[in-house]
C-alpha cells in the first residue's frame, strides 16, 4: 500500500488536495493540529466507499519535537508522495508585526518544511515514482508591502525546493521535486494572516481561485514533468514551468 502525505489538510488547499488525491484512489495521511476537522475529512473520503485508507496524524508543526515524532510515526508506511502544504501568513508591516507569530511562522513555513523534506528525500529519493511537492506562493517570487516576512518564508520555500529539484535531477535520482505557487485562494489563510473572524473573498478580492481549483492545479503539477506550477499574478492562469531562480550545478571533476 502506497500513501500520499498532506500537511495542513484540515482546511483550504490541503483539505481539497486530500479529496483530489483520494479521487485518484490514493491512500492518504492527513496532518494538522485540528483533529476534529481531519476526522470529518476522513469520514467524507470513507463515504466515497472506494476502499482508500485514510490515516490521521495530529501534530503542531511549529514544535520541532512534534515534527520529528510525526516523521518517525510514518516509518511503517510506504510514502509515494509528500505534500508540504501547512503554512500561514501575517499581514502587517515589519514595524508592526507580532514577533511571536512571526517566529511561529518561520518554524512552520521554513523549519518544519525543510526538516520533513530532508527526512523524506533521505529515505525515498532513490525510489521510482516518488514525489515531494512543497507549497510556496506567488509571493515566493515577489515581495508585497505588508507581507515582507511571509514572502521571505516563501522565497525560502521556492529557493530550497527549486535547488533540491535540480540537485536530485543532476544526481539522476528518480524522485521528482516540485513547487506549487498559488496566488490568492479562497481559504482560511486571510483569517489567520489578518486575524479576522470572517472574510468574503467575492466582496473584497478582484481575482482569486477556489481551493478546489488549486487542488486541480496541484494534480496537474503532479502529472507533469515540470518543476514549478505557478499562478500568474496578473492573469491568474496556472502555468507549468522550469525553475526561476538561477542554479549553479556541481562542478564536474576534470
Ligand atoms: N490562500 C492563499 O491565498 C495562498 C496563496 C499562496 C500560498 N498559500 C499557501 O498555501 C498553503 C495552504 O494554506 P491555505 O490557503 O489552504 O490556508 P488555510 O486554510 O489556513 O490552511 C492552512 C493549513 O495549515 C495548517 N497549519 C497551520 N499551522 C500549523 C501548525 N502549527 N501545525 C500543523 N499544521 C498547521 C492548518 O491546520 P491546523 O490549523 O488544523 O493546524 C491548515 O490545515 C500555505 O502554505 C499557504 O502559505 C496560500
Amino acid at each position: 500500500m502506497k500513501y500520499t502525505v498532506i500537511t495542513g489538510a484540515s482546511s483550504g488547499i490541503g483539505y481539497e488536495a486530500a479529496l483530489a488525491f483520494a479521487s485518484r484512489d490514493k491512500n492518504v495521511i492527513l496532518v494538522a493540529r485540528r483533529k476534529d476537522r481531519l476526522n470529518e475529512l476522513k469520514e467524507k473520503i470513507d463515504s466515497l466507499d472506494a476502499g482508500m485508507d485514510v490515516v490521521i496524524k495530529s501534530a503542531d508543526l511549529s514544535e520541532s519535537e512534534q515534527v520529528h515524532a510525526l516523521y518517525e510515526s510514518l516509518k511503517e508506511y510506504d510514502i509515494e508522495t509528500w505534500v508540504n502544504n501547512a503554512g500561514f501568513g501575517n499581514s502587517s508591516s515589519v514595524t508592526d508585526q507580532p514577533v511571536g507569530k512571526i517566529e511561529k511562522m518561520l518554524r512552520v513555513n521554513v523549519e518544519a518544511l525543510t526538516t520533513l523534506s530532508t527526512l523524506y528525500v533521505q529515505d525515498y529519493s532513490d525510489k521510482e515514482g516518488t514525489q515531494l511537492i512543497n507549497v510556496s506562493s506567488d509571493v515566493g517570487y515577489r515581495i508585497p508591502a505588508n507581507g515582507v516576512s511571509y514572502a521571505a518564508t516563501k522565497f525560502f520555500v521556492s529557493a530550497f525546493t527549486e535547488g533540491l529539484a535540480q540537485e536530485l535531477r543532476d544526481e539522476g535520482a528518480p524522485m521528482k521535486v516540485k513547487i506549487l505557487a498559488p496566488a490568492m485562494t479562497e481559504t482560511e489563510f486571510v483569517l489567520t494572516a489578518r486575524e479576522l473572524d470572517s472574510f468574503s473573498y467575492s466582496d473584497n478580492v478582484q481575482k482569486f481561485h477556489t481551493a478546489k481549483e488549486m487542488a486541480q492545479f496541484l494534480l496537474a503539477l503532479y502529472d507533469s514533468d515540470q518543476v514549478l506550477g505557478k499562478v500568474n499574478g496578473e492573469s491568474y492562469a496556472f502555468e507549468l514551468m522550469d525553475p526561476i531562480y538561477p542554479f549553479t550545478p556541481k562542478r564536474k571533476p576534470n
